[in-house]
């Protein structure tokens, strides 16, 4: 093929899934057989990189049990996050204090809204009237990396609540639910953290960063040719912490030592990271790490990630390194940023080879 006649192509897959407007499940509903090429991903990029000799490499990403944190191993919890948000930049909890029921339902309701006809969901396409609830189903159409193998949709939830009626039937009492209970464990993660830190347990919490929270909720339709794409490329998050619920089926990685590690689904827990927001108040003390999601062929993922981060609504907090994190041997690394300023220049650059954080550092 010469390279016109492949850029034609690339077009008119491009036309094809833009006019069509049914996602990427809409393309598996209609039983395509190959990845069209807007999906591909180079293989060099897919490749694991497994290195042959692991023995001396711990590649297990860390749990932790939190159902001690009232008693006196409440220490060894904290010095587990401390290890934890250092060297990893992700790890899982369990006793976390979120109901299974509860985790059960946001799911299956991810599901339900995915699983609904294209009209429906198309109602919640994004328009230029600031929704709080909006499906995307051609997010990464507007970037220059490949697309990925995922449609999703995002929600507002702090600190402007959505009123009931903008979510969807299919998913809206389980939002509320969910989110309250985010909430809530957000706080108790922030005092652990804080404490990781060194620091008073409310001082994450008095300098707002539980204030702003966003959900999104991904559907990974099965992929024909798995190992042709991502379902979400490599990224760090726009975030000061983002809690992440996956379903039984696996396929998220994150970059530890360069090489890509599954955190593989455990029934019940929440994977918890650290996002860029945090990397930069505590002075690179704390690891906003790359990862992303490998497809699969047999049947949909399901996960849900909330950001603690007001995002692209007005805040005019500036956020810099944490003063009593500062000393003469380790001066800031980083200038000062708004959220919402941060968001729209994080958002334009998004998959791009450098972490957007670099552009901050002094
Ligand atoms: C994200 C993300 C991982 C997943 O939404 O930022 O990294 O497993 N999601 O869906
Ligand atoms: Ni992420």
């Amino acid at each position: 093929m010469t390279e016109n006649s492949e850029k034609i192509d690339r077009l008119n897959d491009l036309t094809t899934f833009i006019s069509t407007k049914t996602g990427v499940k809409g393309l598996v509903d209609a039983e395509i057989t190959e990845v069209p090429s807007m999906f591909h991903v180079p293989s060099s990029i897919l490749s694991n990189n497994r290195p042959s000799d692991i023995s001396g490499l711990n590649l297990t990403v860390p749990i932790i049990d939190l159902g001690d944190r009232n008693t006196s191993s409440r220490n060894l919890v904290v010095s587990k996050i401390k290890d934890a948000a250092e060297n990893w930049g992700f790890f899982q909890v369990i006793n976390h204090g979120v109901p299974l029921t509860v985790l059960e339902e946001i799911k299956e309701s991810v599901r339900r809204f995915h699983e609904q006809d294209p009209e429906v969901k198309n109602q919640y396409l994004p328009t230029d009237n600031n929704k709080k609830f909006v499906y995307n189903n051609d997010f990464d159409l507007y970037h220059s990396s490949p697309m990925n193998w995922r449609d999703s949709f995002t929600c507002y939830i702090a600190p402007d609540p959505p009123n009931p009626e903008e979510i969807p039937v299919a998913c809206r009492s389980a939002v509320i639910e969910y989110t309250k209970h985010v909430m809530e464990f957000g706080a108790v993660l922030f005092q652990l953290l804080s404490e990781a830190l060194g620091l008073d347990s409310e001082t994450l919490k008095r300098i707002d960063c539980l204030k702003g929270l966003f959900m999104l909720c991904h559907y990974y339709p099965p992929c024909p040719q798995p190992d042709l794409t991502l379902g979400i490329s490599k990224h760090t998050d726009n975030s000061f912490l983002t809690l992440l619920l996956q379903d039984q089926i696996g396929g998220l990685q994150v970059l530890h030592e360069d090489y890509w590690v599954d955190v593989p689904p455990i029934p019940g827990a929440l994977v918890v990271n650290i996002g860029d927001f945090m990397q930069l108040i505590t002075n690179d003390k704390f690891l906003s790490v790359e990862h992303r999601v490998r497809p699969n062929k047999d049947r949909p993922r399901i996960s849900v990630a909330c950001f603690f981060s007001s995002s692209l609504s007005p805040n005019s907090t500036v956020y810099g390194p944490i003063k009593d994190l500062l000393s003469d041997e380790n001066p800031a690394k980083y200038k000062d940023i708004t959220i919402p300023e941060y968001t729209a220049g994080f958002l334009a650059s998004i998959f791009d080879e450098k972490s957007y954080l670099t552009n901050y550092m002094i």
